[in-house]
């Protein structure tokens, strides 16, 4: 026993849409990495993983293409979804050549039975003997610190790439939720959108989500920003550049915004009252990606009248709490999914 608990591992993966972490037990988070995988488009074998597919992503020849096979936060594309969650494995377990005993997995709460049972057949597949699903809001809440077991109301808003997962945890259990495929990547989207519509500018993935990130924002900035895009002029096909301003990709983005805001306020409103009070107490918890955007905070603040707040590194809360739940599975078995087999 003692010869099989030193060879094998225990490990616990926040399968994203956009980014994929994977935490060792007495180790940590050890990997990070985008959730792209790149295949021979005849062989269909795999070219590249993670990061090293990224980089080839929206730039590859025709002999190469990119997946992303988390499209929405479910699985969009079962074959490659596998071969990410093996190769990354592999790629963790060369660091420590071994196999794996225990793996705990965040997926979105929205997730059907169809999707678990894929989930869990790709961790099986990829060697784990013992598969335990959480709920990705419910993960988050436990990397916040937040003591989920305990009979008062917590709200967290996970806002990740493909899903805005949101949750009233409370007696370790989801009280009310709310699950919307409308997050980081639809917000990309708009801005993309807006370019191609208002300056027949043709711009990259890529593009869109840095001026996100540098200037797009939910609320009035103290100080609005400006950023350079470069893209394609789609009548002089051309390459072009132009500067644009933080208040009009503000607008830009209003809609995916409000669906998000909108849903906060549909599950405040299916929240019994005695969460509702602790709530009130508590504020709002925001994590995922998608709490980074400037003001996003101010803005749920001023249209639910509640304390909102940004919990810590909110790109690893959810690895963070697998890996939590994973080195107590005991005090945290009842925050488990509970699966059909
Ligand atoms: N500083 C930032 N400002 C705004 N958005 C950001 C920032 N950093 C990352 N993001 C966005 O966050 C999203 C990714 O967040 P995260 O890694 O939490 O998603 P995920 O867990 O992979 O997705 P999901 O939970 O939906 O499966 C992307 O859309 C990315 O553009
Ligand atoms: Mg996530």
């Amino acid at each position: 026993m003692a010869l099989f608990d030193f060879l094998s591992k225990d490990i616990a993966i926040d399968l994203g849409t956009a980014n994929t972490l994977v935490f060792v037990r007495g180790k940590g988070v050890v990997l990070n990495e985008p959730s792209i995988v790149a295949l021979d488009r005849t062989t269909r074998k795999v070219v590249a993983l993670g990061n090293e597919a990224r980089q080839m992503h929206e730039k590859t020849h025709r002999d190469i293409i990119t997946i992303k096979p988390l499209a929405d936060g479910v699985i969009a594309d079962y074959e490659a979804a596998e071969e990410l969650i093996k190769g990354l494995i592999r790629k963790t377990l060369k660091d420590f050549s071994s196999s794996i005993r225990r793996m705990v997995i965040g997926i979105p709460s929205g997730i059907t039975e169809v999707e678990k049972r894929a989930v869990r057949d790709s961790a099986e597949h990829a060697g784990a003997k013992e598969v335990y699903l959480v709920a990705e809001p419910m993960a988050a809440a436990v990397g916040m610190g937040l003591d989920v077991d305990a009979p008062f109301g917590n709200m967290v808003v996970d806002i990740g790439g493909g899903t805005t997962d949101i949750a009233v945890i409370s007696l370790s259990g989801i009280a009310s939720g709310e699950s919307i495929r409308v997050a980081g990547n639809e917000i990309t989207n708009a801005i993309l959108q807006h370019f191609r519509k208002t300056y027949n500018l043709a711009i990259g993935e890529r593009t869109a989500e840095e001026i996100k990130i540098k200037i797009g924002s939910a609320y009035e900035l103290e100080e609005e920003l400006i950023a350079t895009v470069k893209g394609r002029n789609l009548v002089t096909s051309l390459p072009e550049q132009r500067d644009v301003s933080s208040p009009e990709i503000r607008e830009a983005i209003a809609e995916p915004i409000g669906q998000i805001v909108n849903a906060v306020r549909r599950c405040l409103e299916s929240t019994p009252p005695e969460l509702s009070a602790d709530i009130l107490d508590r504020g709002i918890m925001l994590t995922g990606g998608g709490a980074l955007i400037k003001g996003l905070d101010k803005r749920i603040s001023e249209e639910t009248k509640l304390p909102v707040f940004v919990g810590e590194d909110p790109l690893t809360a959810v690895a963070r709490g697998t890996g939590r739940i994973l080195e107590n599975l005991d005090k945290y078995k009842n925050v488990l999914m509970k699966t059909k087999r």
